[in-house]
């Protein structure tokens, strides 16, 4: 069974090939689709290519629907099978005339119909999308409900830089698909760490720890999802932040607990921090400014301990009157959960994360995960394996 139904819509810009693909990652990720294209659309790409990937007619005439006798493809039937309505891409004149409740093409009448979530993904000319008229437009698609996937700073079709380049096809699936979850951390802060440190020793090299960041960056995704106002503090990794989600970059374990503390003291009541960071725990005792060249001997590297970043911003937070609730992460390679335990106390923790980082199918860069939440009270309890994003909304999920 399909995951969910989406109504494509699809509008003359000349990011219309990116429907294709929007469409594509869409079917790849379990969800029905069924498109629908304005007659100038039509002319760019043939509705038969749509067609051809659906499986299914392509909404085409809103005249020509009265006389058919497929009832399955009238404006009114996609409207209420949908369960997402999308616009892909979303040109200025579609824009204004789905914010004024025109209803003369394929793709406006069903914006008027429908009452599935609606997302529009803008994509035109810089000037054109500044300019008062669409922005105004685009407030009152806002204040009637739509969501608009902000188009991003790129190169355009008119030879020219600029914001109005449509927004990243993978991002604008993401917000297609949190919208049909539930919005649990609605008006909450929730900060999550990622990725390991990184502990220079001198400019070229440094010390540092396995991690991917996958798990940490799953978490901000669904905690964006779920509706959280979420802050991403991430070690040097090669991932993209998911759409929505503040970044903070860092490198050293002391950068990753400085970061923590200036959004800490920014954030209003309650916080929710997940350290899913594999912090190094120690760091090269003394920085060398330059290059440290070979001797033909040995070489000596005398390390410090790293601070650890969860007790000092459990104490930080105390001596603020911050509202913190915390949640560790452990990558143990024996005794997993006597080792777990000992850190809930140390840390301040509200549970733990435990996984086993023995395994070769889970953790470490692996897109799977297999956990086990162990409490304070020594309850325990394991979620079987899982793609880390699944994961993450589990751990999410005892934390509403
Ligand atoms: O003590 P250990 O490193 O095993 O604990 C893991 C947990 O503690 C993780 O949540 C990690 O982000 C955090 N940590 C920390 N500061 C350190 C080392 C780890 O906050 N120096």
């Amino acid at each position: 069974m399909a995951k969910a139904n989406v109504v494509l819509g699809v509008t003359a810009s000349i990011a219309i090939y990116k429907a294709l693909e929007v469409l594509s990652i869409l079917k790849k990720r379990g969800y029905a689709v069924r498109v629908a294209m304005t007659e100038e659309a039509q002319e760019m790409i043939s509705p038969v290519v749509f067609e051809a990937l659906t499986n299914a007619e392509v909404y085409t005439d809103v005249m020509e629907e009265i006389e058919s006798d497929d009832t399955n493809i009238t404006h009114v039937a996609l409207a209420k099978w949908a369960d997402v309505f999308v616009v892909v891409p979303a040109t200025a004149n579609i824009i204004a005339k789905m914010s004024y409740g025109f209803a003369d093409d394929p793709v406006s009448i069903i914006a008027l119909t429908t009452k599935a979530h609606k997302i529009i993904a803008p994509a035109m000319n810089t000037d054109m999308y500044l300019n008062p008229i669409v922005q105004k437009n685009l407030e009152i698609l806002k204040e009637n409900g739509f969501v608009i996937v902000e188009p991003i700073d790129g190169e355009l079709a008119c030879n020219t830089k600029g914001v109005g380049h449509i927004a990243l096809c993978e991002d604008i699936v993401d917000v297609i698909e949190s919208s049909l979850y539930f919005k649990h951390f609605e008006g909450r802060k929730v900060i999550i760490t990622a990725g390991p440190t990184a502990e220079p020793i001198d400019p070229v090299r440094y010390i540092t720890n396995r991690s991917s960041g996958k798990m940490g960056f799953a978490l901000a995704k669904m905690a964006k999802f779920m509706g959280a106002d979420t802050t991403l503090i991430t070690g040097p990794v090669c991932l993209r932040e998911p759409y929505g989600v503040k970044r903070i970059d860092v490198e050293r374990a002391t950068d990753m607990l400085d970061a923590l503390k200036r959004e800490i003291s920014k954030a209003e009541g309650e916080i929710i921090l997940i350290m899913a960071a594999a912090v190094a725990d120690f760091k090269p005792k003394e920085y060398k400014e330059s290059k440290i060249k070979k001797s033909g001997s040995e070489f000596v590297l005398v390390l410090d301990e790293n601070p650890d970043i969860t007790a000092e911003i459990n104490r930080f937070a105390k001596e603020n009157d911050k509202n913190l609730i915390i949640v560790g992460f452990a990558a143990e390679t024996n005794d997993l959960i006597e080792n777990a335990k000992k850190k809930i106390e140390k840390k301040g923790l509200e549970f733990i994360v435990a996984n086993d980082v023995s395994r070769s199918d889970i953790a470490f860069g692996s897109d799977d995960n297999e956990v086990i939440l162990i409490y304070a009270n020594g309850k325990r309890e394991k979620i079987n394996k899982a793609s880390k994003e699944e994961i993450a909304f589990e751990i999410l999920r005892r934390l509403i």
